[in-house]
This record gives structure tokens, C-alpha cells and sequence, in this order.
């Protein structure tokens, strides 16, 4: 199911009574931050939130809409996340599946035709062009951008889907890369060195030239979700977004740039970063729950900023955990888990708790076949795009329910024999990462919680877990009532 637009799916939040509206006037400094930071620690994450009274700006404020597994799921048009997830999975068998006979290969045609209906279509009119405002009238203070926490560098946009195009093929980009407002008419751009956007940069920096950049704010949620998700480059976030809408993308032409940006978003800033330009970015109270240190990056220079005439403007916050960032690496969780199987088939399932900041942990459990195996594993997950930058990869056997910590945890520490069971290995760290001793390169450790094997060279008994026999649980199921035990 599609969305028209970022309005469409506040309806139906407030229909569904997912959505609080908030009439009280609050500042944009600090004061939202502390209200949706106690709202996204409720259990399930809490209600989403509208504040319709923002001190300084008259745009209302949208945050946590995607913060529950259920509206994260509804975002993307599903009930639950595992619905994309078996679609994508079914999608992944088709070369393997693709049958000889003619009926075989009729028979999959309603599969492909999907493929043929999620490329982004060109408008000439949009809703978010229904405001223009050029040069100096394009002005960030209009904007109720948050100040977070209370040693940020400043306001960040920190919902934005950040458009660039390859220097040379012109292919797009869309990655979500918090924006620091730096004044009324700049911006710094956190594009981390290993993400796309930071690449289709240097390309264009490497030849002198300026690129061109527009940040877009709100449309079909499963944009915004698009932005996040860790797609191979040749893939086009916003075909991905149309396959999951199962609706292509409407795109327009910018104003004044050569980019083309969703047709449904509530506000596009367009401007160009010039090349051979850094300005310190930061300090940013980040999802580790640390601040991230300040550094210097490009800069973008506003040129217009569009937006719907009754514009909301969506945002989030990151922190301590958990925020409402879990539910949209949930997301990532379900939906990749087929597509790393790919590569990973003996990868049953996977989970990235909050906790762990979604690269500090990761809990995989495998169908172990050979002695070793949780290692090819572990290495395997290293090698797969942004699983190189996951720190701690503890691999259990088929019987860890993965998805509860307090179980891994339970199997983990009973299992390893810590001088046999873990290997450090180094790499490329993601740039949150305060503790590697250098930025973005250091070291990773990989956890063995398997039964170890005679062939692993292991000559001892391996206890078994403990178990009631099923019928002892079944005769107690029967009494339980009578023993009056509540
Ligand atoms: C709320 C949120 C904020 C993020 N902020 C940044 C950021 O400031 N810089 C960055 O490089 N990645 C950030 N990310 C992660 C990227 O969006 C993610 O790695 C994405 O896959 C990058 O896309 P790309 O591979 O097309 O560059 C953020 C993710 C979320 C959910």
C-alpha cells in the first residue's frame, strides 16, 4: 500500500489512535528532544507524536512515526515487517527457480511484471513546489529544526533523504545523512567517507566541480525508510522505495539544480556543495548515546527551498537507546535477511539489538555443518557492505533463539572458552566509533557460542541443555488452573 504523501500516513496514525497531537506551544531547543526522548522509552516505543505549536516556526513538527514495530511496518504498506521480508526472499529464488518448460516460465511472469511497476515516473507539477522561495527568501530559520542535546553544534535536520548523482554516470543516490544547519543559507554535510553520497562527492570534487545536492524532507514514509537501508550502490533507492509502495516514486525536476526529487515531499532544500570547502561539523549527541566528535566536512550552499503550503516537518532524534531509530534497523534487520542469505545460506537468522547500536552487535545463528564454521560465518558478515562495520559477531548454534538477548546471552557466556573461542580481526570501523583508536579503522572481535566439536579439537562431554519432557508439561498445563498460581 502506497501513500500520497507524509499526510496520508499521519491520517492514518491519528485514525488508529497511534498519534498524540500536542497543542502546548514547546521550543525546538532541547524541549522536543526531552518529550520524545521519555515518549520513544515507553514500552513498544510509544505513541507518535505532532506538535502543532512550535515556537519560532509555524510548520508543525512530526516525530517517532515510525516508532513501533507496528507503525514502522505500516509505514512500508504492511502489516508486519515479515511480509517485504518473504516477498524479497521470494524474489531472491528466481534465477535459482527459473523453470525449463514454457508453463514454468509463464508462471512466473506476475513476479517480474512487479519489477516492470516500481521505476520512478516523471511529473511536471508537484505538491512540493507549491511554495518557492529563491535566494535569500530561502531561509533555514523558517524551519523548527531541532537542537537535540545540549552540546550539539547546533540544529540538525535529522530526517533528511540526502539526493546526489555519480559524476559520471549521473546514477542517483538517496542516503540519510543528518544535516547540521550552519546559518540560514548553509549546512554541513555528514556524509560518512565509506557512504555513496561522500563518494558521488569526491568524484565531482576530484575534477573541480561543484555537486549538486537536494534534501528532501517527508513523502511515502517507505522513502524516508529507503534513504536508511543498506542497498548494493547499483541499486536506486527510490526503485526499492517503489517496489515496497508497489507504486513508482513520482519524481520532479528541482528548481534550481539538476536533480530530481519525490513530487509528494513536504520540503526539498536544494543547493550545491562546493568543491575544496571543509567547516567544522558537530559535536552531535549521536545513537551510540555518546556525543560524536566534531570534525570537518563539506558544506552545502542553500539555493531554493519548496515545500506543500501546509507543510509538516518530520524529524527524529537518535541517543541513548532505545529511540525510534530501532524500529527503522528492525526494518533493515527483517528485510535483509534474505538478501544476505544469499550470501550466507547457512545464516538462519540474525539480530542487531538496539543496544548495541546496530553496529556494535550482532547475534547470528547458523545450521553448523564443519568444524570452524561460526567463523566462515563471522568473516562472511565482515564482507557483506555495512556488515563490515558490526564490532562484536557472536555466532550461535540453530537450537539460540536470537531475537531474545537474555538468551544469547545466557548460551554465549556458557559456551565460550574465551582464549579458544574469539578472533580479533581489523578493518574499517564505522566513524560513530569513539572507543578504535583511530577514526574509522580498528579492530573487530568475532564469538564462537557454538557446542564446540571433537574436530574442533574438543575431548570433553558437551552437557545438554535442560528440558522438561513434554508430557510432564503437558500434565501441569491441565492442573495449572487448579493450583490457583497467578
Ligand atoms: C536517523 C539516521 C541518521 C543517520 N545519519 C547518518 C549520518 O549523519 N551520516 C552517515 O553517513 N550515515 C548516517 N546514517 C546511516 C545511513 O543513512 C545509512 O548508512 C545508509 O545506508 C547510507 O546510504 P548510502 O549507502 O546510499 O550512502 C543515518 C541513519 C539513520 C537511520
Amino acid at each position: 500500500m502506497a501513500y500520497a504523501s507524509l499526510g496520508d500516513f499521519i491520517k492514518r496514525l491519528d485514525k488508529a489512535g497511534e498519534l498524540r497531537r500536542i497543542k502546548t506551544p514547546v521550543s525546538p531547543v532541547l524541549e522536543i528532544t526531552e518529550i520524545a526522548d521519555r515518549v520513544m522509552k515507553m514500552p513498544e516505543g510509544g505513541p507518535a507524536l505532532l506538535f502543532e505549536n512550535v515556537k519560532g516556526s509555524k510548520f508543525p513538527l512530526a516525530i517517532n512515526l515510525m516508532g513501533s514495530r507496528k507503525r514502522m511496518s505500516w509505514a512500508l504498506g504492511v502489516e508486519d515487517l515479515e511480509e517485504i521480508a518473504a516477498e524479497i526472499s521470494a524474489l531472491t529464488k528466481l534465477p535459482s527457480d527459473v523453470p525449463s518448460t514454457f508453463m514454468g516460465k509463464l508462471a512466473l511472469l506476475p513476479q517480474l511484471s512487479v519489477l516492470g511497476k516500481i521505476s520512478p515516473k516523471m511529473v511536471t507539477s508537484a505538491p512540493c513546489q507549491e511554495v518557492v522561495k529563491l535566494g535569500d527568501e530561502a531561509n533555514l530559520d523558517d524551519l523548527p529544526i531541532l537542537t537535540c542535546w545540549p552540546d550539539d553544534g547546533g540544529p540538525y535536520i535529522t530526517l533528511p533523504l540526502v539526493f546526489t548523482k555519480d559524476e559520471g554516470t549521473g546514477k542517483r543516490n538517496v542516503g540519510m545523512y543528518r544535516i547540521q544547519k550552519q546559518g540560514p543559507h548553509e549546512t554541513g554535510m555528514h556524509w560518512q567517507r565509506h557512504k555513496v553520497g561522500s563518494r558521488h562527492f569526491a568524484n565531482f570534487e576530484a575534477k573541480g566541480r561543484d555537486i549538486p545536492v537536494a534534501i528532501v524532507l517527508g513523502g511515502d514514509p517507505a522513502l524516508t525508510y529507503a534513504a536508511t537501508a543498506p542497498l548494493p550502490d547499483e541499486i536506486d533507492e527510490m526503485v526499492f522505495a517503489g517496489f515496497i509502495r508497489k507504486k513508482p516514486v513520482e519524481l520532479v525536476k528541482c528548481k534550481t539544480i539538476d536533480m530530481e526529487v519525490p513530487a509528494d515531499a513536504e520540503f526539498v532544500i536544494e543547493g550545491v556543495v562546493p568543491a575544496g570547502v571543509r567547516r567544522r561539523e558537530g559535536p552531535f549527541g549521536d545513537h551510540t548515546g555518546y556525543y560524536s566528535l566534531a570534525d570537518d566536512y563539506p558544506i552545502l550552499k542553500v539555493t531554493a527551498i519548496t515545500h506543500r503550503r501546509n507543510a509538516v516537518y518530520p524529524c527524529t532524534i537518535v541517543g541513548p537507546p532505545p529511540m525510534e531509530d530501532k524500529y527503522i534497523g528492525l526494518a533493515t534487520e527483517r528485510l535483509f535477511l534474505p538478501l544476505a542469505r544469499l550470501f550466507v545460506p547457512e545464516m538462519i537468522d540474525y539480530h542487531l539489538p538496539a543496544e548495541g547500536a546496530f553496529h556494535n552487535l550482532a547475534l547470528v545463528r547458523i545450521k553448523k555443518r564443519y568444524p570452524g564454521h561460526a567463523f566462515k560465518v563471522m568473516h562472511a558478515l565482515w564482507g557483506l557492505g555495512q556488515m563490515m562495520f558490526t564490532k562484536c559477531i557472536v555466532v550461535f548454534d540453530e537450537d539460540v533463539d536470537v531475537q531474545n538477548p537474555a538468551e544469547a546471552v545466557w548460551r554465549a557466556f556458557a559456551n565460550v572458552d574465551p582464549e579458544r573461542d574469539i578472533a580479533f580481526v581489523k578493518g574499517p570501523i564505522d566513524v560513530l566509533d569513539h572507543a578504535s583508536p583511530m577514526m574509522a579503522f580498528g579492530s573487530k572481535m568475532g564469538v564462537d557460542a557454538t557446542r564446540k566439536w571433537p574436530d574442533e579439537g574438543f575431548t570433553r562431554e558437551w552437557p545438554d541443555v535442560l528440558t522438561m519432557p513434554t508430557e510432564i508439561k503437558q500434565k501441569v498445563d491441565s492442573i495449572w488452573k487448579d493450583l490457583g498460581i497467578k
